[in-house]
């Protein structure tokens, strides 16, 4: 088994009833074993501002790329708002991109479960991300693909997953993910 990769998880969603933190955490929790996941918060993160950077940077964005860099993947939970992903998410990744040359996003291997109490399951927030992911040298996960719809009452208080065909598709996305982390991130002694 690959020993204790780290992995930051990105909420999209800055509400604290959000259904898709509710579902990062249930899926946390599906693990196979050998990775340690960990939220990374983002919603403190200034607004991107390159003037920012003149004379040292907020110490909320150094704190970030600082967690971002010490983790061998990311795991990204995001809501669909207006079909794209929410301002807060897209922030974390332009902070997270510089400066040019400096960014820590890079290389890290990736996956997307979007979330949504609708229909459709966050398919266009998805593949939104999946764009600016392929500008940061992110390889995303290609399959599984996880759309998740009708997310509203999917995860009970205790951050289990009740319906079954819900928390296996769940639990087979994360041992995708971690069968296919496995295969990119070098094993560590
Ligand atoms: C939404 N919502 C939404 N849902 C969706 O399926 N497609 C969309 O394009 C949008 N657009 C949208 C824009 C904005 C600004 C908000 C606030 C909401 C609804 C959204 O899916 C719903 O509020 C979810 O509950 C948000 O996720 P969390 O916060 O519960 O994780």
């Amino acid at each position: 088994m690959t020993q204790n990769l780290k992995i930051a998880v990105l909420v999209g969603s800055l509400r604290k009833a959000s259904i898709t933190r509710r579902l990062a955490e249930a899926a946390m929790k599906l693990s196979q074993g050998g990775f340690a996941y960990k939220i990374v918060e983002i919603g403190a993160l200034p607004l991107y501002n390159q003037d920012l950077e003149d004379g040292g940077a907020p110490p909320a964005w150094t704190e970030f790329r600082d967690a971002i860099r010490g983790v061998d993947g990311v795991l990204f939970f995001t809501p669909e708002y207006n079909r794209s992903v929410p301002a807060a998410l897209k922030n974390a990744l332009d902070v997270g991109s510089r400066a040019p040359g400096k960014s820590v996003w890079y290389g890290k291997p990736a996956a997307i479960i979007s979330v949504s109490p609708g229909a459709l399951g966050g398919f266009g927030a998805n593949h939104h991300l999946r764009q600016s992911l392929v500008f940061l040298n992110m390889p995303a996960m290609a399959q599984p693909e996880a759309y998740v719809g009708h997310a509203a009452n999917l995860v009970a208080d205790d951050f289990s997953i009740p319906v079954e065909v819900s928390r296996n598709f769940i639990a087979a996305f994360i041992a995708a993910y971690e069968a296919w982390v496995t295969t990119l991130v070098p094993a560590k002694g």
